[in-house]
C-alpha cells in the first residue's frame, strides 16, 4: 500500500520522466503571468480546396458545424466551441491557435499588455496577438458553444476479477471516429526560450515536461509540453507542445477519442479510405496518450488519442533527454515519416537557420536533434 500512495504522490517516479529540474534549471512557470488561459479554443487553417480537405477531415472524425464557399467549421461531439475554423485561401497552411481566456477581463488585460484591442470574433471576443516565433495567436472569450452530440459510451471491458459483460459481444462499429474534443497543438520553432517565456508569463501556461538534447542539458530545455494551470483541477498534460526545430510552425494537433477500440477502428476506417498513415498505434511517455497520426492530403498532421495524462497544478515539471525512442512506451517504432527527418526542404531549412543569428539553431543544437532524431 505504502508503494502505492508513494507512486500516486509522485508520477514521475516511474517511466514517464525519472527526473526533474535541477537548481538553477527553468521553472517551468511563471511566477506572476498575466492571465492564465483555461484552454484551446480552435485551430484555424487555411486550405484552397475546402471539398477536398472535407473529405479528409469527415473521415477523421469531424462533424460539419457550418459550411460556406469561403470556410468550413468542424467540430467534435463534446459541447463546446468548435474545434477547427478551415478558411479558403491560396494554400494549405495552419493560420495558428485560439485558445480560451476564464474573463473578459483577461481579454482587457492582454490588450492592455501587447498594446492590442478587444474585438468582436464569432459572437464573442478577441484578441489577436503573435507569439514570439511570430505564430499568430488569438486568445478569445465568449463565443457561443455548441451544445454535445450523442457519441457512444467506452466499451465495457471485460478485465481483473470481475468481469462487467456477460452474454454480451464486443462489437465496435468500423466507421469514422466520434472526435470528443481538441486536445492539443503542437508547434516547431527557431526560438524556443522566448516562445516558451511568452507562453508561461502571458498566458500562464505550465510545463508538465521538459525534453532536452542529450549531452547538452547545461543548453536549457528544448521541448516543453504545457498544459493549463486550472489549480486543483486536473488539465491535460500538454495544450500545447513546443520544441526547438529548424522550422518554425504546425507540427501536428491532437483530437480525443473515448477509447482504444475507437482509436483503433477508426485508423482502419481511414486506412480503408485510402489516407495516409504516420505513426502508431502506440502508447506516449510524456502525456501517456495511446496514439495514431494521419496525415491529410496535404501532409499536415493530425492526432487521434485516448486515456491522456491529467495534471492539477501542483506537479512540478519532468525531465527527461529527447530521443525518438522515448516518445513511446509501447507501439511500432516512430519513422523518418513521423518526425519529418526527410521532408524535402528540411535540409534547407537547417542552412537557413543557421545562418540567421536571431535564433537558437547552431551546429551544437542540430547535432543534439540530429542525434535524437536517430535514437
Ligand atoms: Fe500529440
Amino acid at each position: 500500500m505504502e508503494l502505492r500512495s508513494e507512486r500516486a504522490a509522485d508520477p514521475h517516479g516511474s517511466m514517464h520522466s525519472e527526473t526533474g529540474g535541477l537548481p538553477g534549471e527553468h521553472a517551468g512557470r511563471s511566477r506572476n503571468p498575466l492571465v492564465k488561459i483555461t484552454g484551446l479554443a480552435w485551430l484555424e487553417f487555411e486550405k484552397p480546396d475546402l471539398a477536398r480537405a472535407e473529405r479528409f477531415l469527415a473521415d477523421f472524425g469531424f462533424v460539419v458545424a457550418d459550411r460556406s464557399p469561403q470556410a468550413l467549421v468542424l467540430r467534435g461531439h463534446w459541447a463546446g466551441t468548435p474545434s477547427l475554423v478551415v478558411r479558403r485561401g491560396t494554400g494549405s497552411r495552419f493560420a495558428g491557435p485560439a485558445f480560451a481566456a476564464d474573463t473578459r477581463a483577461d481579454l482587457e488585460r492582454l490588450a492592455r499588455a501587447t498594446d492590442t484591442r478587444v474585438t468582436p470574433h464569432r459572437g464573442g471576443f478577441a484578441v489577436e496577438l503573435a507569439d514570439p516565433s511570430g505564430i499568430p495567436v488569438r486568445v478569445v472569450y465568449g463565443v457561443p458553444e455548441l451544445t454535445a452530440l450523442p457519441e457512444r459510451h467506452p466499451l465495457p471491458l471485460n478485465v481483473g476479477a470481475q468481469p462487467v459483460r456477460a452474454n454480451a459481444t464486443q462489437r465496435p462499429a468500423r466507421r469514422a471516429a466520434q472526435i470528443e474534443r481538441l486536445g492539443h497543438v503542437v508547434f516547431g520553432t527557431t526560438r524556443f526560450r522566448a516562445a516558451l517565456d511568452w507562453y508561461l508569463d502571458t498566458l500562464g501556461m505550465i510545463v508538465s515536461d521538459f525534453l532536452y538534447l542529450d549531452g547538452q542539458r547545461e543548453r536549457g530545455p528544448v521541448m516543453a509540453f504545457m498544459r493549463c494551470d486550472l489549480g486543483s483541477v486536473p488539465s491535460d498534460h500538454h495544450t500545447l507542445a513546443m520544441g526547438l526545430q529548424p522550422r518554425t510552425g504546425y507540427v501536428h494537433s491532437a483530437y480525443q477519442l473515448t477509447d482504444l477500440d475507437e482509436v483503433a477502428a477508426a485508423g482502419e476506417y481511414l486506412r480503408e479510405r485510402g489516407h495516409r498513415h504516420s505513426w502508431g498505434i502506440g502508447r506516449h511517455i510524456q502525456g501517456s496518450q495511446i496514439f495514431d497520426y494521419w496525415r491529410d492530403p496535404d501532409r499536415l498532421m493530425f492526432e487521434h488519442y485516448t486515456d491522456g495524462d491529467l495534471f492539477d497544478c501542483s506537479l512540478e515539471p519532468g525531465w527527461a533527454p529527447m530521443s525518438v525512442s522515448g516518445l513511446s512506451q509501447w507501439g511500432p517504432k516512430a519513422t523518418a515519416e513521423f518526425t519529418g527527418a526527410r521532408e524535402p526542404g528540411v535540409l534547407l531549412a537547417a542552412i537557413k537557420a543557421l545562418a540567421d543569428k536571431d535564433n537558437e539553431i547552431d551546429f551544437a543544437a542540430l547535432r543534439g536533434l540530429v542525434k535524437a532524431m536517430a535514437s
